[in-house]
């Protein structure tokens, strides 16, 4: 049946789905005023807009940015708040659908209850594509179910220098090796169509250099409102400028890029980072020669949060800029007015020109048109009891056994339990919040009891024999002259993200030290485990150590750990991440006789 529109004869071909999406979108194309054009390549905040104002300006995405959440925060509720956004884009003019894009990075990390998998350096340390893959599935499947159908990941970041506080969203320093999971994520996540319900798009991040800054280079930008201030320690090296000639740029941090192209990406994340001095999202040569040419990438490129406003000082100049470099779509994220008029002006004076503008609406149309957007009605989506279902969380327990990499074991692992005294300490065995890490609930997470899941402490309860003596004190004041067979001390970092987790320094505190001295003194046995974004400098208390395993951020399931611990599950966790000895091994070089080489890991 052929649809007509406001009495006009001429049949509405991009509304057929038999007709090839080409064709489709030449026909939608063709009839889109150039303001609407401008709405399709807007991304908006979801708190800085109206359901009405989505289909006034035809508005073709918005986001939930780090914890931009519904209250309260349920499943259901974040469903209804996407679908009411879908429901005013479908009545908009055109009646183009709405792209809703979230960051669920490990796991639909915003959403209160999902299932939280390991941040990336943890799966790199499991070394296991086919897992990978997997924790794409279920994450889009839980994604879908609330009916956001464009996930900001795989970061497929190779970080370089363990002081930067993105590390932990890499899955390696090794580009080869975050290139396999990279992929392997994308498919898992986009699934054999991406028109299928339970598909979400991917969005490969970011574009490019990201892992690769240098201390001190973070670029400051005075005029763009809230940028994040630094204090000597924060802020000094996420964003900053990637130092490597091209050849090292290709050799290291463009090659996971080759390979989620080759996996089907449709959308890559532009980064803040520079490159030679210049910002990302002014890389004519990288977004457009390299990019879309060499490499030939035909899906859409966006921003990242506020990218255009960092270009200039002037709103006008830097989005001229980013355009004319290659960008499709804007993460404006709060003014989609001044976005809009901006455009316009460009347009009108012949600074951006109207085939570069075409060129970014027909990618983004196109990717719409592959997702099934205008088929499909956007109510057939996955179940929501999907979202943290127990199948879901025993893939997660899965990933945190895996990911385990036990680094130093003098007869400590696996613990033989029966009859054995064992005292437990530090505040992240039983904080939910601390083993999940940033990007969890909140941009920047948080201790406590933040989402549902199960600590190490619970998992230790649960699993040891009736035999044992077990106590736990957090901060490992046990009474005088306790003495036990075992101890065990969780060191873990504070959740933080991006540039809030820059650190100087990642060698233990003079709290941590402490703590794992204080332990020392009460058991013949002493176990370190450790919650980290990263690498932690831990030579100087190596010796007082007996059994150590780092891992990672594990996520709401940290309670399966217990079964590693125990002998009921083997150590199979390898490095991903070369580990220091100490803070003159930071950032990585070849030279470096590193106390823990890439690839080591022991079996107990
Ligand atoms: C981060 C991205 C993220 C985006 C949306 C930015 O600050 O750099 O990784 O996808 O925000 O939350
Ligand atoms: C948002 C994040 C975003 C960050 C960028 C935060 O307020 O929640 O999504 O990445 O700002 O600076």
């Amino acid at each position: 049946m052929k649809t007509y529109i406001n009495g006009k004869t001429k049949p509405l071909t991009y509304k057929e789905s038999d007709v090839p999406i080409e064709k489709r979108v030449d026909d939608l194309l063709d009839r889109m005023t150039l303001p609407e054009k401008f709405g399709q390549m807007t991304q908006i905040e979801k708190n800085s807009i109206s359901a009405d104002a989505i289909g006034e300006f035809g508005i073709g995405s918005v986001l939930s940015g780090g914890g931009g959440n519904p209250d309260p925060n349920t499943p259901e509720n974040w469903r209804a708040m996407v679908e009411a956004f879908q429901v005013a884009a479908a009545e908009s003019r055109l009646g183009i659908p709405l792209l809703y894009g979230s960051d669920a990075v490990h796991g639909h990390n915003n959403v209160y209850s999902a299932t939280i998998f390991p941040h990336n350096i943890g799966l790199g340390a499991t070394n296991d594509p086919a897992l990978v893959e997997e924790i794409g599935r279920v994450t889009a499947l839980e994604t879908a179910a609330t009916s956001v159908r464009w996930n900001f990941a795989p970061a497929v970041s190779v970080a370089r220098d363990i002081r930067w506080g993105r590390s932990y969203e890499s899955y390696s320093q090794d580009p080869h090796l975050a290139a396999k999971l990279g992929a392997a994520y994308l498919k898992g996540s986009q699934g054999e169509r991406l028109d299928l319900p339970t598909s979400v798009l991917g969005s490969v991040k970011h574009f490019v250099g990201d892992g690769g800054t240098a201390w001190g280079t973070t670029g400051r930008y005075e005029w763009v409102k809230d940028w994040w201030q630094t204090d000597g320690e924060r802020w000094m090296i996420d964003q900053g400028d990637c130092l490597d000639d091209e050849d090292a740029l290709r050799r290291v941090h463009l090659v996971p890029y080759l390979a989620a192209i080759e996996a089907g990406a449709r959308n890559i994340m532009v980064s803040y980072n520079s490159w030679d001095g210049l910002r990302m999202h002014g890389q004519k040569y990288m977004l457009t020669d390299v990019l879309k040419g060499e490499l030939g990438f035909t899906g859409f490129l966006v921003t990242d949060w506020l990218g255009i406003n960092q270009l200039a000082a002037d709103y006008y100049d830097g989005l001229v800029i980013g355009i004319n470099a290659g960008i499709d779509m804007v993460m404006v994220p709060f003014d989609h007015l001044l976005f809009i008029k901006t455009m316009s002006e460009a347009v009108i004076n012949g600074d951006i020109p109207i085939t570069r503008v075409d060129d970014a609406v027909r990618r983004i149309l196109t990717v719409k048109f592959e997702l099934g957007l205008f088929d499909n009605d956007f109510t057939d989506r996955p179940d929501l009891a999907l979202v943290g279902c127990e199948d879901h969380r025993e893939i997660a327990r899965q990933a945190v056994q895996k990911s385990a990499v036990l680094l130093k074991n003098e007869n400590a692992l696996p613990i033989q339990a029966d009859n054995k005294t064992i005292l437990v300490a530090g505040v992240g065995a039983n904080d939910i919040g601390m083993q999940c890490g940033g990007w969890t609930i909140e941009w920047q997470g948080n201790p406590g009891p933040i989402t549902v899941g199960e600590t190490l402490l619970t998992g230790l309860t649960d699993k040891l024999p009736a035999s044992t003596t077990f106590a736990y004190a957090a901060d490992g004041n046990f009474p005088q002259g306790t003495k036990a067979d075992i101890g065990i001390v969780v060191v873990s970092e504070m959740p933080y993200s991006e540039g809030e987790g820059d650190r100087s320094d990642v060698s233990l505190s003079v709290e941590e030290a402490a703590l794992v001295a204080r332990m020392r003194e009460h058991c013949d046995t002493l176990i370190v485990v450790l919650y980290s974004g990263r690498p932690r400098i831990i030579t100087p208390q190596l010796d007082q150590i007996d059994g150590l395993v780092a891992a990672w951020l594990p996520g709401s399931e940290a309670a399966a750990l217990a079964d590693v611990l125990l002998g009921n599950v083997p150590f199979s966790g390898t490095l991903s991440f070369a580990w220091p000895r100490t803070m003159d091994q930071v950032p990585y070089s070849a030279d470096h006789d590193f106390m823990w080489p890439i690839g080591f890991g022991l079996t107990a």
